[in-house]
């Protein structure tokens, strides 16, 4: 199994940002599964989801996941909110589940300085409503996906990488 690490969790729980972080303190190179797919089809998530719909986004996703399985390793990978349940998921690297409580997430977007940026780039968090309906459904599936949950709600990022650094042995030789 490649010796990635693979960050899970929900839309604005801080993925991104922990593993720049990660990769700040380990001296892994960072990779960003939204990145990979924009640069891919040369087109934004946004956009995709406006003229093609989710389903060809999930077939992006795997894509990516396929090609993260053949050529990555010793990477910390980044992923959309919805990766997880690409079908290699676990083969990809140590899946580390970042857990907050959805109204948490949902505060600290909305009182984000580019709170409108934030929103307008993630289609599936225009309607309140049902981003928490899909936070309930996902969050079980994110669990049973996971070979590490870390708590980040309130919580800095330092605090939180050298977490992932202590359960996963990563930058340890
Ligand atoms: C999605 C999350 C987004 C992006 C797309 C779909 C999801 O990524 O992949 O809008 O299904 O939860 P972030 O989790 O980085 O916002």
């Amino acid at each position: 199994m490649p010796d990635n690490i693979i960050l899970i969790g929900f839309m604005g729980v801080g993925k991104g940002r922990t593993a720049r972080c990660l990769a700040e303190k380990t001296g892994c190179y960072t990779v960003d599964t939204d990145d990979l797919i924009e640069t891919m089809v040369k087109k934004k998530i946004r956009l995709i989801f406006k003229k093609q719909g989710e389903y060809v986004f999930r077939q992006l996703e795997q894509r990516t996941a396929d090609w993260l399985a053949d050529q990555v390793s010793a990477t910390i990978v980044s992923t959309g909110g919805g990766f997880f349940k690409v079908k290699n998921i676990s083969s990809l690297g140590k899946v580390v589940y970042l857990h907050s409580s959805v109204e948490a997430i949902l505060t600290s977007i909305q009182s984000h300085s580019k709170a409108k940026k934030k929103i307008k780039k993630r289609p599936l968090l225009k309607d309140l409503e049902k981003a928490r309906a899909l936070y309930q459904e996902r969050l079980p599936l994110y669990r049973a996906a996971a070979d590490f949950e870390i708590n980040v709600e309130n919580r800095e990022i330092e605090s939180i990488a050298d977490e992932i650094i202590g359960l996963t042995k990563v930058g340890r030789v």
